[in-house]
């Protein structure tokens, strides 16, 4: 995808924030994930997929960047991760004989368009196995009119806070300054993806907008100003519940 400093995005520990504000929540808001087959939609260069896999779940992982599944290929431990190159456009096809207990979308509504935010939900549950969950984390509205003062994602288009969805831009920074990403984003209100997933027929189970920890802070403490008070990320689990089996 343009925009997207693929390099930066490489990680073996926590360093964007959101890492800190959002993915290392996954483990507590997903339970026990031993044994269980996920599939991680859209995975850049595979944190998150890494993180999971090495709780003892099966993971397999796709990304449209080549670039980036090479990074997560470079990654030796844990082993056993299935990777692709694979886009939102064809990853139906690769999977449609799994059922997944989980399916993991993280950090990803900001680069679809309304329609495409319905689509690629609706595709993603339809992986699911029986009682599966949805995880969907997104920027959150606080995010982009609150606007966090250590400047980590940086505003280059104005909005409207009555639109549920809207088309602006963003530069989006690591702790140290280096531009991870830069270009057009969708920006969807919470409610919005909540009207998504339950459009694909998923129950709404949970939903998160964690604050930073105090152990956060202790980490990179200059990237964290008004950030401790301020919800910057949004999460929402889906679950495929029984009555919409039939
Ligand atoms: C913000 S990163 C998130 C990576 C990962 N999900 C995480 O949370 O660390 C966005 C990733 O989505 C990938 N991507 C963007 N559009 C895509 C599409 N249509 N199909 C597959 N991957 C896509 C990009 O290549 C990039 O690796």
């Amino acid at each position: 995808m343009d925009g997207m400093a693929a390099e930066l995005w490489r990680r073996t520990e926590p360093m964007l924030q959101s890492d800190f504000l959002m993915r290392q929540h996954f483990p507590e808001w997903l339970g026990d994930v031993s044994g269980k087959h996920i599939l991680d939609a859209c995975c850049g260069e595979g944190y998150v997929a890494r993180m999971l896999a090495a709780r003892g779940a099966t993971v397999k992982a796709f990304d449209h960047n080549p670039r980036m599944i090479e990074l997560a290929q470079s990654v030796t431990e844990p082993s056993g991760i299935e990777y692709k190159v694979a886009s939102m456009k064809d990853f139906d096809k690769i999977y449609q004989h799994e059922a997944f207990d989980v399916v993991v979308w993280s950090g990803m509504p900001p680069f679809f368009d309304e329609k495409g935010l319905y689509r690629s939900i609706e595709q993603l549950a339809n992986l699911l196995s029986a009682d599966g969950k949805l995880l969907v984390t997104n920027l959150h509205t606080d995010a982009y009119f609150k606007r966090a003062k250590s400047n980590w994602v940086i505003l280059t288009s104005e909005l409207d806070s009555k639109l549920d969805t809207q088309q602006g831009s963003l530069d989006f920074y690591t702790p140290d300054k280096r531009l991870a990403f830069s270009g057009p984003t969708y920006f969807h209100t919470p409610l919005q993806i909540k009207k998504a997933i339950s459009a694909a027929n998923l129950e709404i189970r949970e939903e998160h907008a964690p604050l930073a920890s105090q152990e956060d802070i202790k980490h990179f403490p200059r990237m964290w100003v008004d950030e401790v008070r301020i919800p910057f990320y949004y999460a929402v689990i889906g679950v495929k519940s029984q009555k919409h089996e039939n």
